[in-house]
């Protein structure tokens, strides 16, 4: 029976470790959907910053997209609030960053779509 013993203790740290995902895949969660195309902007536009893999703890205080679906309806709401308004005034990724990684600007078509998701989204969790 040493075999059982040892899966029985794997088992559970397999569940731990999972959803944390190898690729840091932004969760989908509690309510929010990530959508492919939406997932793949934020990973590659946001996620180094504003994730638990970020630097910054003020910075992930503003916003971590790996808290985000744990989090109660009225803070998602918050938040989505706050995304929309840095997509809207074109404030994110921050222009200082930019002038070092010009390739990170978020495209208008990519704009558009996280935004359109944000607006969608804060209207799902409002329910
Ligand atoms: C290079 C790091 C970096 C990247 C990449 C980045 N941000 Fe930020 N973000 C920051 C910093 C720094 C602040 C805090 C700015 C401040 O306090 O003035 C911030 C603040 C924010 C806030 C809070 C604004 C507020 O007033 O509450 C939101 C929302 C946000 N970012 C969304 C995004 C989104 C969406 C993306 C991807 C499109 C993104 N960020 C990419 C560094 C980053």
């Amino acid at each position: 029976m040493k075999h059982l013993r040892f899966y029985l203790i794997l088992l559970p740290a397999l569940l731990i470790l999972q959803p944390s995902g190898m690729g840091g895949d932004a969760p989908a969660a509690a309510g929010i959907k990530f959508p492919k195309k939406v997932n793949a902007i934020i990973q590659n536009k946001c996620y180094g910053c504003h994730s638990n893999e970020g630097q910054s703890d003020k910075v992930k205080a503003k916003l971590n997209w790996d808290l985000l679906p744990t989090m109660s309806a009225s803070e998602q709401s918050e938040k989505l609030g706050h995304i929309m308004e840095v997509l809207e005034k074109g404030k994110m990724p921050p222009a200082r960053f930019l002038e070092k990684e010009p390739g990170m600007k978020l495209t208008d078509a990519e704009t558009a779509k996280l935004k359109k998701w944000a607006k969608k989204t804060a209207k799902k969790v409002s329910k």
